[in-house]
């Protein structure tokens, strides 16, 4: 069997680095939704993506619409259903609502991934397939996570093609988009998951056996609590750490977690939140904000008990602090480093997956200093929503 060491690195049977498989970075996300061809335009206009591919019935999809828009390395694939009863995605889109499906890792070597996670009993959806086009192969296998949430591990080798075989390049062009302004974020920082209440610690352990993540970061709810409600998080990575899977539960309070609320709506686990990570936070919160972004506003108080904690501290914020505070800018540090990071509302009507914007200086945590300032943000949402009882 292989050794897990606690927070830290997960060893082969011979306690080395595994030198098969490797996990090199987020591929794309896929989000089942309603009507993907009005939700691909929201996160064009919106969220500052562009439409970069797509497949639907002019490219001979006959069943599934599927709509690509990109940002960067950021990829998101937007999916509906074309026929009535289609029941897969239809009981998925009445249980869940919009949400996403498929988080796909790009990898090498993933026969050796997919046959260590079968042995370690990894439950496969699709076993591994090819799909070929004028320009190369790429292979694919799907597994399950979380929820009704899958991994997709994707091996391009060296395709050439706009997205995956089977797309074409996007069929349509936004006349607003060239007009608005560039929110520029650069990649995949993580993307979240929500348990119910005590399922988190056997979903970390699933990233670990299965997958051989290893426990990057973690909190319980003695650190983050507000007067109402707390939650525990355990960060899962890859061993070169460019994947980051945080897994959230609710843990008792006096009022109801917000990771219950989305656990509520979402009809049980599933993705949160996805951090996109900008090496300029001002210039992308003021694009998005100006493209009509939503994000959850900070208390005032929040600036003035950072301002005096700020003066006791060895960290230098290079940023202008009125600047973050006028765009509600969080900021979390230590004595070597700090992160600037923002979240956005909902995406859709049901209280589940929002985005969040995150720069890092020399700081690789979640925003644990945040998390008080942001459940009362939340809690104040929740709150009129009805949910915080
Ligand atoms: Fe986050």
């Amino acid at each position: 069997m292989f050794k897990s060491q606690g927070i830290g690195k997960c060893y082969n049977d011979k306690g080395e680095k595994p030198t098969k498989g490797k996990f090199n970075r987020f591929d794309h996300l896929t989000l089942w939704v309603g009507n993907a061809k009005q939700a691909a335009s929201f996160y064009c206009t919106r969220m500052g993506f562009e439409p970069v591919a797509y497949r639907g019935l002019e490219t001979g999809s006959r069943k599934v619409a599927a709509h690509v828009v990109r940002q960067n390395q950021i990829v998101l694939v937007l999916m509906s259903a074309y026929e009535p009863y289609n029941e897969e995605m239809g009981d998925h889109l009445v249980k869940h609502g919009d949400g996403v499906k498929d988080v796909a890792f790009n990898v090498d070597d993933l026969e050796h991934i997919v046959s260590r996670a079968k042995e370690r009993g990894a439950k496969l959806v699709r076993d591994v397939w090819e799909e070929k086009d004028e320009n190369g192969s790429v292979r694919f296998a799907v597994i399950q996570t979380y929820g009704d949430t899958t991994h997709t591990f994707v091996e391009r080798g060296n395709y050439q093609g706009v997205f995956l075989p089977g797309y074409s390049k996007a069929i349509y062009e936004d006349p607003l988009l060239p007009k608005l302004p560039v929110a520029n974020i650069s990649f995949i920082d993580h993307v979240v998951g929500n348990q119910p209440d005590l399922e988190m610690e056997d979903v970390a352990k699933w990233y670990e056996t299965t997958l051989m993540f290893h426990r990057f970061w973690s909190v319980d709810d003695s650190q983050i609590h507000t007067e109402f409600s707390a939650l525990r998080s355990i960060v899962m990575a890859n061993w070169d750490e460019t994947i980051k899977m945080p897994i959230n539960e609710p843990a008792p309070g006096k009022k109801k977690s917000q990771i219950q609320e989305y656990v509520d709506y979402y009809g049980g686990a599933g993705v949160q939140h996805v951090a996109l990570n900008s090496s300029d936070i001002i210039a992308a919160v003021k694009a998005l904000k100006e493209r009509g972004t939503q994000f959850l506003q900070v208390p005032k108080s929040y600036y003035v008990k950072l301002r005096e904690s700020l003066q006791d501290s060895k960290v230098k914020i290079s940023e202008d602090l009125d600047t973050l505070e006028a765009l509600d800018i969080l900021i979390d540090y230590d004595d070597n480093g700090y992160l600037l990071q923002i979240f956005t509302k909902p995406v859709q009507d049901r209280p589940t997956l929002f985005f969040e914007v995150i720069q890092r200086h020399n700081h690789n945590g979640f925003g644990a200093g945040n998390f008080k300032a942001l459940f009362e943000a939340f809690e104040g949402e929740q709150d009129k929503r009805g949910n915080l009882n």
